[in-house]
């Protein structure tokens, strides 16, 4: 589809490649060889490569230092797996930073859904969701799961944004038909389900192999969908045992009240959705803050993901610290999530220093028994963890041969590096690192490929 992506490939990268291994450990490939091939899969990862041996080893590849596919990272700079924001709104874009310290449905009436509801223009749609693909596009998100507003026609648009800009997404038709304004609800249970089934259908014709788009099943939250679109959609889940779900889960005191009150027969949330066949493998349930033993039993059984909001949760309404080591520690996938404009950032990186700063406040309250996260972990919730939740490890998260090359370099030194403080001579690459993660930014990040393809350089 695009002839300068095509001219591109194959691609090679020579230079230092840090990717997580597991939760607690990053490798760190001081001289890395790093080969795409021309479908944007990774093809070799050579490490150790001394510089006096990167021409022979490029020639093996039938690649030579000449071409403009071949990069060699220069002191300062590394390449990292892709972002990953497992929770994202698109239609919030305009929102962020507005509409602080609110309380969830106030500010949803007052805040988000009047933004929302302008998604019925298309022309409005087209703009805005550019603007908004762009944005996370230039600050590494190379795969975002995304809520869509409740237009069929905005969130096709906002699907094809995504696969002409090269964002790998999952894309989602809000469901909403109770507990909203008259001007921005959907009719009815039937139509709810209707759009939904077009959409999905429209985005299958757009991308058959889902090569970067996947329709996801998006429940607003139970709050917001009665009985009839919850079952509606499970049924759609149990015919697609494919298609990715995502709700908000346990994310307010308020919320949990008024869910509990629409549906008395149900203790927990997690039961609710289950009994609606909403809670499976693919499920990304955004927050999921409180949580008692039981419903963290049954998140594990079940195999959801966790989509952690950190900046949300701490600088909307509400203030909620997620139990994060605990799910590392009971091995429930959990990834990062912008909550883009619940949160009132677009940046992953920013996310990654929120969780941060929510487990320092973590271990404070629990006296050290849930100990903070480390840089180690917070690179993994942006990267292979969130793969995890999205059931895309097979295809992104981490440089192994076989994957999908999403991928960012970065720079620490250099007038275009922002303000991160490399001591040439002295700092090593793990300071590297940790400095990026603390005090990077986008201008960091210098190039970013989704499935070999650069889209920002
Ligand atoms: N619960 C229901 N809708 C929303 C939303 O748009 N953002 C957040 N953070 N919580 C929600
Ligand atoms: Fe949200």
């Amino acid at each position: 589809t695009n002839a300068a992506a095509a001219e591109g490939l194959p691609l090679a990268v020579y230079g230092t490649i840090i990717h997580s291994v597991t939760p607690q450990d990053v490798e760190i490939l001081e001289n890395g060889l790093l080969v795409v091939g021309k479908d944007g899969k990774i093809t070799s990862l050579d490490k150790d490569v001394q510089p006096s041996q990167i021409d022979e080893f490029l020639s093996r590849y039938g690649l030579d230092r000449s071409s403009p596919s071949v990069k060699v990272l220069e002191r300062g700079q590394f390449l990292i797996p892709g972002f990953i924001d497992t929770h994202n709104h698109a239609p919030q874009w305009t929102q962020r930073g507005t509409g602080r310290g609110k309380e969830i449905m106030e500010w949803l009436n007052k805040t988000t859904f009047p933004h929302e509801a302008r998604f019925e223009d298309p022309e409005y749609a087209r703009k805005t969701y550019a603007a908004c693909v762009d944005g996370f596009l230039k600050q590494g998100v190379t795969t975002a799961s995304y809520y869509g507003s409740l237009h069929g026609e905005a969130t096709k648009i906002l699907a094809d944004i995504c696969l002409e800009k090269g964002q790998r997404a999952f894309v989602g038709k809000c469901n909403m038909n109770r507990n909203a304004p008259d001007y921005y609800r959907d009719a009815s249970a039937e139509e709810s389900i209707r759009v939904t089934e077009e959409f999905i259908a429209y985005a299958r014709e757009i991308d058959p192999e889902a090569s970067l788009v996947t329709p996801i099943l998006t429940p607003r939250f139970a709050v917001a969908c009665d009985a009839d679109v919850l079952s509606g959609l499970g049924k759609i889940a149990a015919k697609n045992p494919d298609l990715p779900i995502q709700t908000h889960f346990n994310e307010t005191v308020q919320e949990m009240e008024i869910t509990k009150s629409l549906f008395p027969e149900f203790e927990y949330e997690a039961d609710l959705y289950e009994h609606f066949g909403l809670l499976n493998r693919r499920s990304i349930l955004a927050h999921c803050i409180y949580m008692n033993e039981y419903e963290m039993g049954r998140l594990k059984t079940l195999d959801c993901g966790v989509a952690h909001c950190p900046v949300s949760n701490t600088t909307s309404g509400n203030f909620g610290t997620a139990p994060v080591r605990e799910y590392l520690r009971r091995g429930i996938k959990v990834g990062l999530g912008t909550d883009s404009g619940g949160g009132y950032s677009s940046s992953i990186i920013d996310a990654m220093r929120q969780a941060f700063v929510v487990s320092k406040a973590k271990a404070w309250a629990t006296e050290g028994r849930e100990p903070a996260l480390t840089h180690n972990e917070m690179f993994y919730l942006a990267t292979l963890g969130g793969a995890k939740v999205c059931c895309l490890e097979d295809k992104v998260g981490t440089f192994a041969v076989g994957k999908e090359f999403d991928a960012l370099e970065i720079r620490t030194i250099g007038k275009d590096a922002g303000v991160i403080t490399m001591v040439e001579d002295i700092d090593t690459t793990v300071d590297m690192f940790e400095k990026f993660i603390m005090t990077g930014d986008d201008r960091n990040i210098a190039r970013v490929y989704v499935k070999g393809r650069c889209v920002k350089s």
